[in-house]
């Protein structure tokens, strides 16, 4: 053999071991360090699990039994004979301060894997990146044969750059059930998110008992059955029947707390006041200034505020000149505050419209006793008032951005909705200062969810694609969010704890609905949230996402294939014809179209260029295609519906 065919023969068989002793590692959210080794960990039919003080790793210990036996059919025990486990779980004698208190180190050879942390919850997420390198399969909920359960060897360093990971769910405008927001937590730890914020009361629905105040949730939590586009419902007729919705008992939320511990989640209730509370006024009307006159009951999804001009309909506002309404939160809280351990109450505050207010000689008469000038103030006197009833239950006091438009007291923190370039400004905030930077500035600590980015119940991508909202979040855009604003000095940025993504639910009829909105954009908010800014890379993030695909279609978890929908941007001509512009967000796709209403593979023309409609076309049919496999939906956008966005 010559040497050059010597030489070609030994990158062909160095190719092949490369190819048989790595496989491509796809973890969501990307962490610190990942230094991949050659060779696999194969999991032997009896698996061993060591963990060292094993009361406080009792639950991750559960866990990793049920997620390696189920799928796998294998026996799995825990061994207390550390040297002969196959998978050991340590927690640090001496803290690795790089670590944290939610950091790890995973190591994998192909004798054994250890992870080793400070606290149970960074051995939980060691287990959550051991789980995302072992096949997908691994995701099943019954026993799946044929698989080659290993794992690539790694050694990986991990710890989230944010304490506050979160995800909102607002289960008001639509209920869902205890087990599904148990199916909602499963996902959410598999991505390392440690903080629930449930939303639990609003103009739709009451969702939590609260012993004291029965009529809340025999009242407050039904409304009338409705399908279609939310907000422009007809109200219920008197007949009808008000059968749907729910509501979680004491019990209910104590298990769902425990639930979500067990997962090293974090459960935040909210209730919405002043404003947001038909429900809550369905129940008890005396809680608003107008005394109920105007009382609808629930609201079943018709129109009850005039956004355009920020008017109420009907009034929704807890009257804050009623002392009822402080003896009212003060039992709510009381309640609140003994079910769920975590430290921060959110009591809501947003989208107060002062309609009603304005009419109420009540409020005239406490603006003149307190010299308040504006309604504003008149909502930072039920804010303060409120704080000392949260902070009277041993609880921190957070709200939206709203609460310091009046003025708030210094303890109070912020979760700020209104970013920078939303043109929703007040509170300080201003087309170039978000109402998070303002809070961040002031001394408040404060959680980033502002609508640009982290708003889950936005269009994912094209409108005639998705059930229709008032505004789109491209994937792409979601993962751009750095919850950090730059404006912020190092000092400042102290009170940034961190961000979420909020999925309101007005128009989410479904949990399936509910699955779809969160993920992927949700892999976004958490690599947002966990990885260095430095890791993160769109193209490889889109390769992870897929993988992750993959892994949802074996658990049956629905997920958005919105990121493979072209943008369409339509513009005139100087002639004044229309130019069509196609756009996809993910990078290496091929975009194939027809205008003769048939739809088109990848043998019909390329997009390559902005398009230009023939004389009578009234279709544009559009799908995309990774090499010669469709990926996109099929999209059939009418000519009109084009015309009518050209500005
Ligand atoms: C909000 O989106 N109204 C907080």
């Amino acid at each position: 053999m010559n040497r050059a065919i010597v030489f070609i023969f030994g990158i062909f068989i160095s190719t092949i071991t490369w190819g048989q002793n790595k496989s491509e590692i796809a973890i969501i959210p990307q962490p610190v360090k990942v230094e991949q080794k050659s060779g696999f960990f194969s999991l032997p039919q009896n698996i061993t699990i060591h963990a060292a003080g094993i009361t406080e790793l009792k639950q991750t210990v559960t866990y990793l039994e049920k997620r390696l036996s189920v799928p796998t059919g294998k026996k799995v025990s825990v061994s207390a004979n550390a040297p002969a486990a196959l998978i050991k779980l340590e927690l640090n004698k001496t803290a690795d301060a790089s670590l944290g208190n939610e950091g790890y180190r995973l190591s994998v050879t192909p004798k054994n894997i250890i992870i080793k942390a400070n606290k149970p919850a960074g051995i939980f997420y060691g287990v959550q990146t051991l789980m995302q390198l072992f096949p997908k399969e691994i995701e099943s909920g019954e026993k799946i044969s044929g698989v080659t359960w290993k794992t690539p060897c790694v050694e990986i360093t991990d710890y989230p750059r944010f304490g506050w990971r979160g995800l909102m769910f607002d289960v008001s405008r639509h209920f869902f059930t205890k087990q599904e927001v148990k199916a909602y937590i499963d996902q959410m730890a598999k991505y390392k998110f440690n903080l629930l914020h449930l939303h639990l009361t609003d103009d739709e629905g009451w969702r939590i008992e609260i012993k004291s105040l029965p009529k809340l949730t025999q009242i407050g939590a039904w409304r009338a059955y409705r399908v279609g586009q939310f907000g422009t419902f007809p109200p219920p007729t008197p007949d009808e029947p008000r059968d749907y919705g729910g509501f979680y008992t004491h019990e209910d939320i104590k298990e769902l707390v425990q639930y979500a511990k067990d997962r090293f989640v974090n459960i935040m209730p909210e209730v919405d006041v002043p404003g947001h509370s038909l429900a809550a006024i369905a129940a008890y009307p005396e809680l608003s200034c107008s005394d109920g006159v105007k009382n609808i009951g629930v609201s079943s999804g018709e129109s009850i505020k005039d956004w355009s001009t920020h008017t109420a309909i009907y009034d929704d506002n807890l009257c804050p000149s009623n002392e009822k309404v402080y003896d009212f939160l003060d039992k709510v809280m009381t309640e609140i505050a003994a079910l769920f351990p975590f430290e921060y109450i959110h009591v809501g505050g947003d989208e107060t419209f002062k309609t009603f207010w304005k009419s109420s000689e009540a409020i005239t008469a406490l603006m003149q006793k307190e010299n308040l000038k504006t309604y504003e103030e008149v909502q930072g006197y039920f804010e303060k008032k409120l704080e000392k009833i949260v902070e009277s239950k041993g609880k921190k006091f957070m709200g939206w951005d709203e609460i310091l438009e009046g003025g708030i007291g210094p303890t109070a923190a912020v979760m700020s909705w209104r970013g920078a370039h939303d043109g929703v400004v007040g509170a300080g905030a201003t087309a170039n200062i978000s109402g998070g930077e303002v809070a961040a500035k002031s001394g408040h600590y404060v959680v980033m969810s502002p609508t640009e980015y982290a708003y889950l119940d936005y269009m994912q991508s094209d409108r005639i694609m998705e059930p229709h909202v008032y505004a789109s979040l491209r994937l792409s855009k979601a993962y751009s969010f750095n919850p950090m604003p730059s404006s912020l000095t190092g000092e400042e940025q102290k009170f940034v704890l961190g961000a979420q993504g909020n999925l309101w639910t007005e128009q989410v009829f479904t949990f399936r609905q509910a699955q779809y909105m969160t993920w992927p954009r949700a892999f976004a908010i958490a690599e947002d949230t966990w990885s260095p800014v430095e890791n993160k890379n769109w193209d490889d993030f889109v390769r992870r996402t897929e993988a992750q695909f993959e892994r949802f279609d074996i658990e049956e978890v629905k997920y958005a294939p919105s990121m493979y929908d072209p943008d369409f941007i339509v513009s005139k001509s100087s002639d004044g014809e229309l130019k069509i512009e196609l756009k996809n967000e993910v990078n290496g796709l091929d975009t194939y179209y027809s205008f003769d209403n048939s739809y088109p593979d990848r043998f019909y023309p390329k997009y390559n260029q902005p398009l230009s409609v023939p004389k009578f076309a009234t279709q544009l049919k559009v799908i995309t295609y990774r090499s010669k496999k469709p990926i996109g939906r099929m999209i059939s956008m009418p000519i009109s519906e084009l015309k009518s966005r050209v500005k």
